[in-house]
């Protein structure tokens, strides 16, 4: 019996900002955002796109009339929420139709949750051969117009089915977590953008990184050799090459390190063009690898998921033979190549916007496609969604 990722998919927003061109703006040289942080684009989110719908986006071509009939358990992963009572996967279960008798809760801790959810839905349906989980990651990263994490930013969702018999990833039993109370970025309640200590969340990611994957190699009497590949949490695509080039000591063959380092680039192409997505981020880092790399059947890829306060976690997966045919790779390279590039005085518009949940119908409309599911208003606090058809 195996159960893992059955199917993935992502979407982000269709407007995105130039990093050298926001560099420039800032008066910074471009290359320290282009090579020093290592991002090139970034998704920016109209007022109209929020977790839930882009949640919603995300899960809609995965999801089939079947899935919705077998899918007992939707976990919505994000440190964006926008209710703090309310699991925005209730939501995205009815936008997606899927039937009533069904769990739905979401899941935070910073950038994390998505891997506590998809260990969760492993653990949930070892007893349940003919269920599935939905599992979504869906945030904004948002830390402010001329902030220091401003760089870093970036919208969008994953969706992954985890079931019995994946067509793409198998998971092992091998996970293992590692926890510190750390303060290097967190958001009280009722603050707008997260407070963040850069440095120290760089010297974290990197500790937690280490702690996490010493203790997996020890318990599990593994060596870097027996990985394909490693995905890591991707805040930006420096981060997790500072994390990988700090194991791959001189004791490393070079084989390995020159393998591992042409997978981390393969597995962070996508992000580069995206930007931070929070819980998503490693996830999207996994399709890119997906999609972007040559892997063969039962290769084991090692995924390192991060999220900040901290908690930390190695775990591994096989490759499925024919995971190709279960991915829609020209899908996914046309919504990032058909994306729309807005300048930054118009990202910095979208961005107020946003933080005031400026809603005008006509605006809104425009930034939307046909079959996106989107939000359409708030009244009393509550909120619509529509798609455009
Ligand atoms: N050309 C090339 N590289 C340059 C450069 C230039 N002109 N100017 C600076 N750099 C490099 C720096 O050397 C540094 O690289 P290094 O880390 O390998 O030394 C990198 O660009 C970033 O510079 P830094 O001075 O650290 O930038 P910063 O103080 O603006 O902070 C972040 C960068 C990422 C910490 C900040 O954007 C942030 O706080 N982001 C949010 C938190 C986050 O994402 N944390 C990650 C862990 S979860």
């Amino acid at each position: 019996m195996t159960v893992g990722i059955d199917q993935i998919n992502f979407y982000v927003p269709r407007f995105y900002v130039d990093m050298a061109k926001l560099a420039e703006a800032r008066q910074v040289d471009p290359n320290k955002y282009l090579l020093g942080i290592g991002q090139t684009e970034m998704a920016v989110s109209p007022t109209s796109q929020d977790i839930v719908s882009m949640g919603a986006n995300a899960a809609k071509d995965i999801v089939t009339d079947d899935d919705k009939k077998q899918i007992s358990m939707v976990i919505v992963a994000t440190e964006s929420a926008i209710d703090s009572a309310k699991a925005s996967a209730v939501q995205i279960h009815n936008l997606l139709g899927i039937q009533p008798f069904a769990r739905c809760i979401e899941m935070k801790e910073a950038c994390y949750a998505a891997t506590p959810a998809i260990q969760l839905a492993k653990d949930y349906l070892a007893q349940r051969p003919n269920e599935k989980v939905l599992v979504i990651a869906s945030d904004t990263a948002r830390y402010g117009l001329q902030s220091g994490g401003e760089p870093t930013q970036g919208a969008g969702a994953v969706a992954m089915m985890i079931s019995h018999n994946p067509r793409i990833l198998e998971l092992n039993d091998d996970a293992v977590a590692f926890t510190e109370d750390v303060y290097d970025f967190w958001r009280p309640s009722g603050q707008p953008y997260p407070l963040v200590d850069g440095a120290l969340s760089k010297d974290a990611y990197i500790h937690s990184f280490q702690e996490s994957w010493q203790e997996y190699a020890r318990r599990h009497n593994k060596s870097l050799a027996d990985f394909s590949s490693l995905c890591f949490h991707v805040p930006f695509t420096k981060m997790g090459k500072k994390a990988l080039e700090s194991i791959l000591t001189d004791d490393i063959d070079e084989e390995t390190k020159s393998r591992l380092t042409t997978g981390y680039d393969a597995a962070t192409y996508y992000n580069r063009y995206v930007g931070n997505i929070y819980t998503g981020s490693l996830y999207l880092s996994l399709i890119s690898l997906l999609e972007t790399h040559d892997l063969v059947p039962n290769d084991t890829i090692g995924l390192f998921s991060y999220g900040s306060g901290s908690v930390g976690e190695f775990f591994s997966g096989k490759v499925v033979e024919g995971y190709q045919d279960a991915l829609d790779i020209q899908a996914h390279k046309d919504l990032l190549n058909n994306r729309e590039e807005i300048s930054v005085e118009t990202y910095e518009t979208f961005f107020k916007r946003f933080d005031n949940l400026e809603f005008d119908p006509e605006t809104e409309l425009q930034n939307e496609q046909n079959s996106i599911f989107y939000l359409e208003s708030i009244n009393d606090h509550i909120r619509n969604y529509n798609t455009l058809n």
